[in-house]
């Protein structure tokens, strides 16, 4: 195993390992268009990587693929737990790589999800009230033979989510800064890993619901630390962590608890980090652009809107 300077060393992740998810993803799905943005009225080019384009709608494959592959290969079932996106692309992976595959789901997902899901050859367990319910039957599932994929601490479903940042840092050309949506942190802490190997300098953002604080509070403690959950609309990003969770460690290394992380040319790389009220109807960060070389977000929620998204990003 080789192991290099990435950030959240000791996790388990090493070059070998994000080479191989995207030797995975890249046979199996084209690259997402990265779509111009103007009307985010920044004064650099903004652009939303859509994933919505991804087969069940979501970047979630990617990690799926890359988790299903290895542990395919292992021969054993697997189970996991997801509000819908990562049970979607896990999903859609189980068929492709006919694994066997049981999905927990806490009752109150969204039924078209659940309808959605019915559709696929897995075994689908409704359970919970709501993920964190969800993810405690799927672990207890994975103690009693299943291998658990976890839907943001996974080492195969964090290395396959990088794909996002390779696919974006092989098409510009220039510098840039990627906002990236985090609930686990699993596409926020494989943006900041993929990021880390692109040949442009970038910059990493980190951004939560406001009633969603888990990921931060774990970044600021050090440790995972349950927090209250409020209500938010963006239902992917609902959920507390794994204690054992190794995002919260990706994410310190890539960056920092407060926004004023030095940009850093001479390690390449710098991060922030803050949270939004909700995604709708209005957000408060701080202006992004003045700091801002161009500019990209990951876009796959479905339940979202350009209008809102841009307005984010201005600070509406
Ligand atoms: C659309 C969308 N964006 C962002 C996220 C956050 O991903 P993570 O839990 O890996 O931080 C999710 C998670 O389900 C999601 O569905």
């Amino acid at each position: 195993m080789t192991t290099l300077g990435l950030p959240g060393s000791g996790t388990g992740i090493d070059e070998e390992m994000l080479d191989g998810a995207w030797e995975v993803v890249s046979r199996h799905l084209p690259p997402t268009p990265l779509i111009p943005f103007p009307q985010a009225g920044f004064p650099v080019p903004v652009y939303l990587k859509y994933d919505g384009a991804q087969p069940m709608g979501t970047f979630k494959v990617r990690g799926a693929l890359a988790a299903l592959t290895a542990y395919g290969a292992a021969g054993k079932p697997v189970v996991t737990a997801s509000v819908g996106n990562h049970a979607l692309g896990m999903a859609y992976g189980s068929r492709l790589l006919s694994v066997d595959s049981t999905v927990v789901v806490p009752k109150t997902a969204a039924p078209v999800k659940i309808a959605a899901l019915g559709r696929y050859p897995i075994n689908l367990v409704l359970e919970g009230d709501d993920f964190d319910g969800a993810e405690r039957h799927a672990l207890d599932l994975g103690r009693n033979g299943m291998r658990y994929v976890s839907a943001y601490t996974d080492r195969y479903v964090i290395a396959g989510q990088s794909t996002l940042a390779t696919e974006v840092a092989n098409v510009l050309d220039e510098d840039f800064t990627v906002v990236v949506p985090a609930g686990g942190g699993g596409l926020l802490s494989g943006v900041a890993l993929g990021a880390r190997r692109a040949k442009q300098d970038v910059r990493v953002v980190g951004v939560e619901a406001d009633a969603c604080r888990a990921l931060s509070t774990a970044v600021a403690a050090g440790h995972v630390v349950p927090v209250p959950m409020g209500e938010t609309i963006a239902d992917g990003l609902y959920g507390n962590l794994e204690p054992s969770s190794i995002t919260p460690r990706i994410v310190r290394d890539c960056g920092s608890s407060s926004d004023t992380w030095p940009r850093s040319r001479s390690g390449g790389r710098s991060g922030s980090w803050w949270p939004v009220r909700d995604w709708w109807p209005r957000a408060r960060p701080r202006p992004l652009w003045p700091r801002c070389a161009t500019t990209w977000c990951p876009w796959a929620g479905r339940n979202s809107s350009t209008t809102a998204l841009a307005g984010i990003l201005r600070e509406d």
